[in-house]
């Protein structure tokens, strides 16, 4: 999926995604949030989509949501402006290929639902490490291919339509594993069904 086919795709998610994919991984997202709340203040929220994770943060946090489809962070700042979320500093369009952020800015980054859908993951990976602090945290959400059985074969079957899915059906975690500035320190998985997981990565300091 390149650029132009997540945009396209997006701009169709935009009105349903709340009363679609986004409620049915709500009770994910709040777990991720939770688990983004544990340290640290400035967190920077990638892909942030329409803002459905921006409520759940706790007092003190500072977020940063950054997103590629306009109409997903027009709905995002919608949200900001009825729910009078103060945490929330500032939503932004970017690519996350390419983030606008000096190096070490972060204490977390939060990827949710984000990483099988950016082009070039792996990219996206190494901002992620340049822009969080030493010894700061990455939460990936996400849904990751299995390995074998039946859904496996779903996954593979699916993998075509990713430009009209909005994601890679067949994304593998090992795509999110080779940035060397990030080490795994737990993985839980998530409903619904234990679908998704939930990845927490370090940047190792120096
Ligand atoms: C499935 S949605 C997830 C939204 C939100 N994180 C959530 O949990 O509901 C994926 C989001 O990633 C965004 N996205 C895809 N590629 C991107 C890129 N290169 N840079 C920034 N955002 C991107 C899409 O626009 C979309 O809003």
């Amino acid at each position: 999926m390149d650029i132009e086919a997540v945009e396209a795709s997006y701009s169709r998610w935009a009105p349903i995604y709340d009363r679609t994919f986004g409620a049915i991984t709500q009770r994910a997202r709040r777990r991720a949030v939770a688990c983004v709340c544990r340290e640290g203040r400035e967190v920077l929220e990638v892909g942030v989509g329409t803002g459905l994770a921006l409520p759940l943060y706790k007092p003190g946090v500072s977020v940063t949501g950054i997103d590629f489809s306009e109409p997903m962070l027009e709905k995002a700042r919608r949200r900001v402006a009825e729910l009078r979320l103060g945490h929330v500093k500032a939503l932004l369009r970017m690519d996350a290929r390419a983030l606008e952020f000096a190096d070490e800015s972060f204490d977390t980054v939060a990827a949710m639902h984000v990483l099988s859908v950016v082009p070039e993951p792996e990219r996206v990976m190494r901002e992620i490490a340049r822009v969080l602090k030493p010894g700061g945290r990455l939460v990936i959400l996400n849904h990751f291919a299995r390995e074998r059985g039946p859904l496996a074969r779903v996954e593979k079957a699916a993998a075509p339509l990713s430009d009209l899915l909005g994601w890679h059906s067949d994304f593998r975690i090992e795509t999110v594993l080779g940035e060397p500035a990030l080490r795994v320190e737990r993985r839980t998985s998530l409903p619904p069904m234990g679908m998704m997981t939930l990845l927490e990565m370090r940047k190792v300091a120096g």
